[in-house]
């Protein structure tokens, strides 16, 4: 993987792993500032003119998909999406994903893809085998950076810092992507942040996440939310994936950890005046809606990051200049 400099100019962005140091992120979020005037102002701005991108997702999306759409759309690109590569484009005729990556560049002559998929080095390979930049939109269960940088631009907006954090992340750990993404960005931003992980044991935290954090981060790993919820700066609440017990054949062990963690009105009072809470979304029932009042729910206005970012993204590493 290419590490990423502050230019982004012509790289694919595959992995958090690919960031040496916080300062491109922290460029990146000044051009997401200067999107949000943009957007705010509803000004006309369309550096991508001429542009084209595909947005192919083989997993289901709300926001990831909606969000870049909307970037790409709003920057003046062309536009080719389709949604459901798995049942709507040639895949479902056993085209390999290597085919189809080539076949983008050609028909569509793409500048860049956006690309969703289930498995996790599938970013990788479609950036291995074409010559445009590949943006990551999830890959199977080992990351979805444009997200951890919506997650963490987020935290820089309510914070005004990114580090001496106290992040407790609850949930699925082992299937979730977004937090392993948004834990490595955590320690990359400063020594002096903290993770709680919440889980239980069937779905903690992997040790390959817990080794590629390594000494940059505090951490700790719990089996009960008891305690934490009146000392973090932010809980990110995460869905036990339904999907991957489905494809393990484990749909009763699902049924037995789905409801392990569930946000009340009650449970969100005993989190500090000044917290956030936090969820990538989609949630199935570990915020109850009685929560959406709270003024620490964040997890509505965390999703107009999305849009901000990603189109500082796209117009980073589609313009020389922006
Ligand atoms: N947060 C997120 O990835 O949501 P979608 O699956 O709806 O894109």
């Amino acid at each position: 993987m290419q590490p990423i400099t502050t230019s982004f100019f012509g790289q694919s962005l595959i992995s958090i792993g690919q960031f040496n140091s916080i300062a491109p992120v922290l460029d990146l979020f000044s051009t997401a500032d200067k999107m949000r005037t943009v957007i705010e102002k509803r000004e006309i701005f369309e550096p991508l003119r001429g542009k084209a991108v595909a947005i192919l997702f083989y997993q289901p999306s709300t926001r990831t998909f909606t969000s870049f759409h909307a970037a790409a759309t709003r920057l003046g690109a062309y536009v080719i999406d389709i949604q459901e590569m798995g049942q709507y484009s040639s895949a479902a005729k056993g085209e390999s994903l290597e085919d189809t990556m080539q076949t983008i560049e050609q028909t569509v002559a793409a500048d860049l893809i956006i690309l969703r998929h289930p498995e996790d080095y599938s970013s990788q390979i479609a950036a291995d085998t074409v010559s445009l930049p590949i943006v990551n939109a999830g890959s199977g269960k080992a990351e979805h950076p444009t997200q951890a940088l919506l997650d963490l631009y987020t935290i820089y907006q309510k914070f005004g810092r990114i580090d001496n954090l106290h992040v407790a992340m609850v949930g699925d750990l082992k299937y979730g992507r977004t937090i392993k993404s948004l834990a490595k960005l955590l320690a990359l931003s400063g020594s002096n942040n903290r993770l709680t992980f919440v889980a239980p044991k069937e779905l903690a935290a992997p040790d390959e996440l817990l080794k590629d954090l390594g000494s940059n981060v505090k951490i700790t790993c719990k089996e009960e939310l008891n305690g934490t919820l009146a000392e973090a700066d932010v809980v990110y609440m995460t869905r036990v994936q339904r999907e991957w017990f489905e494809k393990e054949g484990k749909l009763d062990r699902y049924e037995q950890l789905k409801n392990q963690f569930i946000l009340t009105r009650h449970l969100a009072g005993l989190m500090p005046a000044d917290s956030i809470i936090m969820h990538p979304l989609p949630r199935v029932g570990e915020i109850m809606q009685e929560v959406d009042d709270d003024p620490r729910a964040y997890y509505f206005k965390q999703m107009r990051s999305g849009l901000y970012v990603r189109m500082a993204l796209l117009a980073r590493i589609l313009c020389q200049e922006i």
